[in-house]
């Protein structure tokens, strides 16, 4: 079979392949709790189906115009009025695709040529570097030298070159929870617009936050107009409304750069779902509360999580801030975080993603999307497979698990 080089060099989502392991011994009978999660357990907001239902009674569904309904661009356009402080956001402004994922991969198709270079901060989502290879860019991978999730500017200009041509800035962050401060968001945003690199602002999380933190926006931190700034903004409706299978995500760019997202788009998926731009405009109109509900019920998961990992001695926690995870540090339990996982799948029957994946080895990313009983037990569980001090057998329900290692 022949395979392009290019499509072979990409590699499989690693949270896919864990999904996959874990459903097949739940298929087995095994009671596997996720720890893997990125989505809420959530029902879509009323609006959102409401929306989509009124769509789907007209039952005239037919193409959109590529760059989504002009009404859910009315419903971005006051989003970024509201939450972002932006009035200046226009329709030219947007384009709607399927999904984030979808607009940042029309980004980075549109503003990159061969071997162009792309910043990544660890720890980063793992699609990112994946993307930028995909369309024949170069990841730069910018990790803190002091084990912190945020690294400091002078180590961001060590890796910047003459190919540089945007940094990708996730903020709240998957997979640590970090929000990056104030201090960082304003020096980058200066440092991007003199040296005319793009800042790449991936905001999927940037309502879902703890303790009342405000996340700071780049575009607090720039003068210029939405034309002239480098700042490009993508979001969606997947994690702040917990609309994952909704596929509705945006890209907010100057007009120009929008004009060619378009025409990318255009030649591809054209535009997403009529009946799911509804449900989006649905989310984004109707009553705001959801996200509130959902940020509070991460934060008190976020607390019950951090107060069960604190019986590892060996596990160095940092708390989240924001999102759906927090990025402890297993190193001390073991190094490789691909085999800490594989082990904990196979002996506990806890789904955790290797921090590997993330730019950060010795490190697991656990979810806080599921229940409160689903952290307890599955914490628990992962303490008796690596504390060497846990009693020789644990009981799960009529299941009987046994140490058959050190
Ligand atoms: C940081 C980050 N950006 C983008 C996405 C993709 O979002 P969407 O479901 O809208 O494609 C995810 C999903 O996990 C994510 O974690």
């Amino acid at each position: 079979m022949s395979i392009s080089y290019l499509a072979k060099e990409i590699a499989e989502s690693p949270t896919l392949s864990l999904n996959e392991k874990a459903r097949l011994m739940r298929v087995k009978g095994d009671p596997v709790i996720h720890l893997g999660a990125g989505e809420p357990k959530n029902r879509a907001p009323i609006a959102a189906l409401l929306s989509a239902a009124a769509k789907l009674k007209e039952g005239d569904i037919k193409y959109t115009p590529t760059e989504g309904t002009p009404s859910l661009r009315k419903a971005i356009i006051r989003y970024y009025e509201e939450y972002y402080n932006r009035p200046d956001v226009k329709p030219e402004n947007i384009i709607v695709s399927n999904g984030a994922k979808q607009a940042l991969f029309n980004l980075l198709f549109s503003i990159l040529n061969p071997q162009d270079e792309v910043v990544i901060l660890a720890p980063y989502w793992v699609s990112y570097p994946e993307m930028v290879k995909m369309v024949n860019g170069m990841p730069v991978i910018v990790k803190a030298e002091d084990g912190s999730f945020q690294p400091t500017m002078e180590e961001i200009d060590q890796y910047v070159t003459g190919s540089t041509r945007a940094i990708i800035v996730n903020s709240p962050n998957n997979p640590s929870g970090e929000i990056y401060s104030e201090e960082f968001v304003a020096q980058l945003v200066d440092y991007c617009e003199k040296k005319g690199i793009y800042y790449i602002s991936d905001d999927i999380y940037h309502q879902l936050v703890f303790d009342g933190i405000k996340v700071p926006s780049p575009y607090d931190y720039t003068n210029k107009s939405l034309e002239d700034t480098r700042i490009i903004s993508i979001n969606g409706v997947s994690k702040l409304y917990g609309m994952t299978g909704f596929r509705i995500g945006w890209c907010v760019a100057p007009k120009k750069l929008t004009k060619v997202m378009i025409n990318v788009q255009a030649q591809t998926t054209s535009t997403a779902s009529l009946v799911l731009q509804a449900a989006a405009e649905g989310a984004l109109t109707g009553v705001q509360s959801v996200v509130q509900g959902l940020s509070q019920m991460l934060q008190n998961n976020r607390d019950v999580m951090m107060q069960e990992l604190r019986a590892f001695s060996g596990v160095k926690i940092t708390p989240p801030k924001g999102t759906f995870y927090c990025l402890p540090d297993f190193s001390a339990y073991n190094k490789n975080s691909v085999e800490l996982c594989r082990f904990l799948l196979e002996k506990a029957w806890v789904v955790t993603v290797p921090g590997k994946e993330f730019g950060m080895e010795g490190y697991l990313r656990l979810s806080i999307c599921g229940s409160i009983k689903d952290i307890k037990q599955g914490v628990e569980r992962i303490k008796w497979a690596i504390d060497p001090d846990s009693p020789n057998e644990l009981f799960i329900g009529d299941k009987k698990l046994v140490r058959d290692w050190l």
